[in-house]
């Protein structure tokens, strides 16, 4: 079996921080979300991994797998060059895949658990398509699925008015080759893409046989900032351990699960897990609550910060309080004591600013 990770996609919800960075290369704890979607694939088993790329950031998930070896995978790139939906990306795809079984992960999706038994299950059961669902409380936002008595796949609607079950689609696929047949089949939807939704229906009404598996763990879609800052608070909670390997003085208070990487130093501050410190970064006299993510080199002065993501190089100064906040890299935020109430700022595109 091969996987197909999909690392393209414009990422228009995340601006601005995809101005400069893919999105799947946003870290959640410190570490890229792909990271922990290769993760899962090497701990299938799976050896061929063909990465879809976009032109416009492409060169930066190459410069993180580079040939995969991190994993134990050998990495194949993929340019699309428009995404022109999931399915589109499978088309693109087809000389990599050839007639093999592959698992398809979008790049910006993390799962509690592995794909390990699935893929297992998948080449026991050897049905044309395994599909992933998970109970959602807002399933309009979603593809949902509806199920019959037996829990087989009767239908699949993208975002329904209506919708028929609680059963959002994940964004995981096992296919074999007659995903291709089905895709063939297809047109473009209302929104001009290529759906792997309508791909999946057409192999339903093909009857091929379409298999779901309910997940039971949790399932994180780190398409937007609150779902980002979600996702770090669920992965800081299960992954973060007591590691002190930076340097943190006499005067400090560190409680509960923080990882203090190499080269840190923390100064006459509390810190209160679960929270990730990455390499290099200062803190002084601050205050960093739970379920916070300091990036490498950030520097952190006479603040609190709570329930924030602070990517690498940037720096807080003087800022009494920062929270369910998301910075970017080289970002400076800085409360100037003698400016009295007026904020100055420089605001790059697609920001948001609560003030
Ligand atoms: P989406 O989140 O649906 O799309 P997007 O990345 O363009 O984001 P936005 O809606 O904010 O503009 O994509 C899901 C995943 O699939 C994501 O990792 C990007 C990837 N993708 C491709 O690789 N090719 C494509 O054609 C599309 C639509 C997505």
């Amino acid at each position: 079996m091969k996987a197909l990770i999909l690392s393209g996609g414009k990422g228009t919800r995340l601006r601005p921080l995809t101005y400069t960075t893919a999105k799947q290369l946003v870290p959640v704890a410190n570490k890229p979300i792909l990271g922990y979607v290769l993760d899962h694939i090497a701990g299938a088993g799976i050896k061929d991994a063909g990465i879809i790329i976009s032109p416009e950031t492409g060169e930066d998930v190459k410069r993180y797998v580079k040939t995969g070896s991190d994993w134990g995978l050998k990495a194949r790139y993929i340019l699309q060059s428009e995404p022109l939906g999931l399915a589109h990306a499978v088309s693109t795809a087809r000389d990599f895949l050839g007639d093999d079984d592959f698992i398809m992960y979008l790049g910006d999706n993390l799962l509690s658990r592995g794909v390990k038994d699935s893929v297992k299950k998948f080449k026991l059961e050897r049905p044309d398509a395994l599909i992933f669902l998970k109970e959602v409380d807002n399933p309009k936002q979603f593809g949902v699925a509806q199920l019959d008595k037996k829990k087989k796949v009767i239908k699949l609607i993208e975002k329904p008015e209506n919708p028929p079950s609680n059963l959002a689609l994940v964004g995981v696929y096992i296919f074999s080759r007659s995903v291709h047949d089905a895709i063939a089949r297809i047109k473009p939807s209302f929104r001009g893409e290529l759906e792997i939704t309508d791909a999946i229906q057409e192999l339903i009404n093909m009857k091929c046989k379409v298999e779901s598996e309910i997940l039971d763990g949790w399932w994180l879609d780190t398409g937007k900032k609150d779902d980002l800052l979600q996702a770090n608070t669920v992965v800081l909670d299960e992954y973060i351990k007591r590691q002190i390997k930076g340097r943190v003085d006499g005067r400090s208070q560190v409680s509960g699960r923080v990882t203090v990487e190499k080269g840190a130093t923390v100064v006459n501050s509390i810190i209160r897990g679960p929270v990730i410190i990455g390499k290099g970064a200062k803190i002084k006299d601050s205050f960093i609550g739970p379920f916070t993510s300091i990036g490498d080199d950030v520097t952190v002065t006479g603040s609190a910060i709570e329930h924030s993501v602070i990517l690498n190089n940037s720096d807080v100064e003087g800022v009494e309080r920062l929270e369910d906040s998301l910075i970017g890299r080289c970002a400076r935020i800085i409360r100037n004591q003698n400016r009295h109430k007026a904020l100055r700022l420089m605001v790059g595109d697609d920001s948001i600013i609560e003030v």
